[in-house]
């Protein structure tokens, strides 16, 4: 799909068809509101309706905000999609609302059809805007770099949707290596001769019953002056069967999703790559298959993780955290960086927590915490919520027999306790330099919601490239 934005006026530009979005009150002013109304059209959050000897597409809003524009935006592009018209315009008032049209249109337009053997020809192609506003640059500037996240997004959705037989960790890492030579991106793969050497026995355990080899994936980008320096560190799990703590049938449906931490981590690069940002980020990725087997590791094993500290595994379900404990151990000894931030679709218990939609955010610094959660979560339209740490909660992932136990002795505050077993692998100095964000829930869906369709969402991308666009 074209996205285009010039300073024609709007009877000016060539296309079949008009958007336009009304508030209830727009709808009662409007020229047509005799004939809109008559077909039932309410202006209802995301409703839609054509008006075919018009040429006009009435779509409902609540409000002309982001959050509102972005989901009846994704409603507009799936009418459109659907029809047979061929280019769109509309009108743009102001700059602020580019993201959220953009953003409707691109992620609510994403359809993925690797495996079927018939897909719908789409006549639709080209949206135009027309603004004539008085900062035409930066409209383009901003219609630019909103695309940039957008498509650095359906990248990860597409690596997420990507059956387990096809993206396995070399196919992963295959990939990374891939994205690194587009994008000028350094790349280094340690494959499991190189993990031995580094002794990362928790993240080998939990893919030694694989028929594939784990990978750790370091990508970089690397610019002149940086100004600051930022390690992403994510949960890779290509398949996530629970190993011999097998998972009911019903559960493990989906878990190829267990890698959209590192899918994550890999659209970020591509967004601050092309977005050409003065900061240094460095990509961690964790894959790893955690399946089941003779060799397969199992409850009561003791395993020594790369920071030295013993754990001992009492359900192989928890693998995630062991193969973090290595990486995110790994990622501190390699970068010196200013913030770690880690990304995995870590526990149930955080859907449990927070709903399906909502990404919890776990650390220390409430100044990072704080300035994160209001001014990139909130301008990027994902949804984030905290999850506080306590003490108490700490105490259960104690072990009788190892230095810490990979599940807490209670089931209560699942995604507290699992973050805090990531806080045992974060070095004293890194603590304030910290966050977790648990992507369990909102990283895939089986049903629509915003602009997400079918399958994985891209959670992270837009939060994390916005608080990166926004570093001083
Ligand atoms: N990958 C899962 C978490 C998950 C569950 C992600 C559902 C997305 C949807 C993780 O490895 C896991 O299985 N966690 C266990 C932890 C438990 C054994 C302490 C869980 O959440 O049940
Ligand atoms: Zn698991
Ligand atoms: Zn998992």
């Amino acid at each position: 799909m074209n996205i285009k934005l010039t300073n024609n006026k709007l009877n000016k530009i060539d296309a079949d068809i008009t958007i336009e979005f009304l508030t209830q009150e727009e709808l009662d002013a409007h020229q047509n509101t005799h004939m809109l109304k008559k077909t039932g059209f309410t202006a209802e959050q995301d409703s839609t309706l054509f008006l075919h000897e018009s040429s006009l597409l009435v779509c409902g809003v609540e409000k002309h905000n982001n959050d509102f524009l972005r989901s009846a935006s994704a409603s507009a592009i799936k009418a459109l999609r659907a029809s047979n018209y061929a280019a769109a315009k509309l009108e743009l008032k102001t700059t602020k609302t580019i993201k959220g049209f953009v953003e409707g249109f691109v992620l609510g337009g994403y359809e993925y059809n690797e495996y079927k053997s018939e897909v719908k020809e789409r006549s639709f192609t080209d949206i135009s805007f027309s603004y004539i506003g008085e900062d035409l640059q930066k409209a383009k500037d901003t219609l630019t770099n909103t695309l940039i996240v957008a498509n650095a997004t359906c990248f990860t959705r597409d690596i997420v949707n990507t059956a387990p037989q096809e993206l396995n960790p070399p196919s992963f890492a295959k990939l990374a290596e891939k994205l690194a030579d587009e994008n000028s991106l350094g790349c280094d793969i340690l494959g499991e001769d190189r993990l031995r050497d580094e002794k990362m026995g928790a993240m080998l355990a939990v893919g030694r019953a694989s028929i594939h080899d784990s990978k750790l994936i370091h990508l970089s980008y690397k610019p002149a002056n940086p100004k600051k320096i930022i390690s992403l560190v994510g949960k890779g799990l290509t398949y996530d069967s629970g190993g011999l703590s097998l998972k009911p049938a019903t559960s493990m449906v989906t878990m190829k999703m267990d890698k959209a931490g590192g899918c994550a981590v890999l659209g970020v690069m591509k967004a601050i790559s092309e977005l050409k940002l003065d900061i240094e980020v460095h990509a961690f990725v964790g894959a790893v298959e955690n399946m089941i087997g003779g060799n397969a590791y199992k409850p009561d094993d003791v395993l020594v993780s790369r920071s030295k500290k013993t754990i001992e595994v009492r359900n192989t379900d928890a693998e995630g955290r062991l193969v973090l404990a290595d990486v995110l151990t790994y990622a501190q000894e390699s970068v010196q960086a200013d913030y770690i931030f880690d990304f995995a679709t870590l526990t149930g218990a955080c859907m449990v927590a927070l709903g399906q939609y909502t990404t919890g955010l776990m650390g220390f610094s409430t100044k990072l915490k704080h300035d994160f959660m209001m001014k990139a979560a909130n301008d990027s339209g994902e949804l984030i919520g905290h999850l506080p740490f306590n003490r108490h909660l700490k105490k259960l992932l104690k072990s009788e027999i190892a230095d810490i136990s990979n599940t807490a002795s209670k089931p209560y505050g699942g995604a507290i306790t699992a973050g805090m077993f990531l806080d045992n692998f974060i070095k004293d100095e890194n603590k304030d330099k910290w966050l977790h964000f648990d992507i369990a829930g909102s990283a895939y869906t089986e049903t629509p919601w915003d602009c997400n369709v079918y399958g994985g969402t891209g959670a992270g991308v837009r939060f994390m490239s916005s608080f990166l666009q926004n570093i001083k």
